[in-house]
């Protein structure tokens, strides 16, 4: 794991509820970097764009953990976050490590609180719905 810019090394591990085909039960991610700093990633986007090409999914994450080798506690970022939340149900725990093994721990909804996610969108249908009520007034029908 090399982090050439920041020199900030990050680790994301997620533990799934139950082995996937390979027997496998964790899915990691680094942090990649860029010389075009801010098209870098954080190592938790990493792992959860990892686990959702695998074809897990909401439900599948029993936890994430995230760890540097550094004395601080590494929280995830405003931007992985939101990404995080689409897919780990907001009781699931978010484990943040430091360098000697320490943790601090606080489920994804106290992380992000108030948060936006796909179950707060209306289903498709009634999205499709309001819409077409909207063309038809536009249009004068009543
Ligand atoms: N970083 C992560 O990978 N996860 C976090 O939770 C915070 C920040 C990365 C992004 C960048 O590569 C480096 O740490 C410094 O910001």
């Amino acid at each position: 794991m090399d982090s050439p810019y920041s020199l900030f090394r990050v680790g994301a591990s997620l533990l799934l509820h139950t082995p996937d085909p390979t027997g496998q039960t964790i899915i990691t991610g680094a942090n990649v970097e860029n010389a075009s700093y801010p098209v870098g990633t954080c190592a938790e986007r990493v792992a959860m764009g990892t686990a959702i090409h695998l074809g897990h999914k909401l439900g599948s994450f029993k936890a994430i953990g995230v760890a540097t080798d550094m004395d601080e506690f590494c929280s995830p970022c405003g931007m992985c976050r939101q990404f995080l939340r689409e897919f780990l149900a907001l009781d699931v725990p978010v484990f943040m490590f430091n360098k000697k093994g320490g943790f601090i721990v606080r489920s994804m909804g106290e992380l992000l609180p108030l948060s936006f996610g796909p179950d707060v969108l209306p289903p498709k249908e009634q999205l499709r719905k309001n819409l077409n009520e909207e063309e038809l007034k536009g249009a004068g029908v009543q």
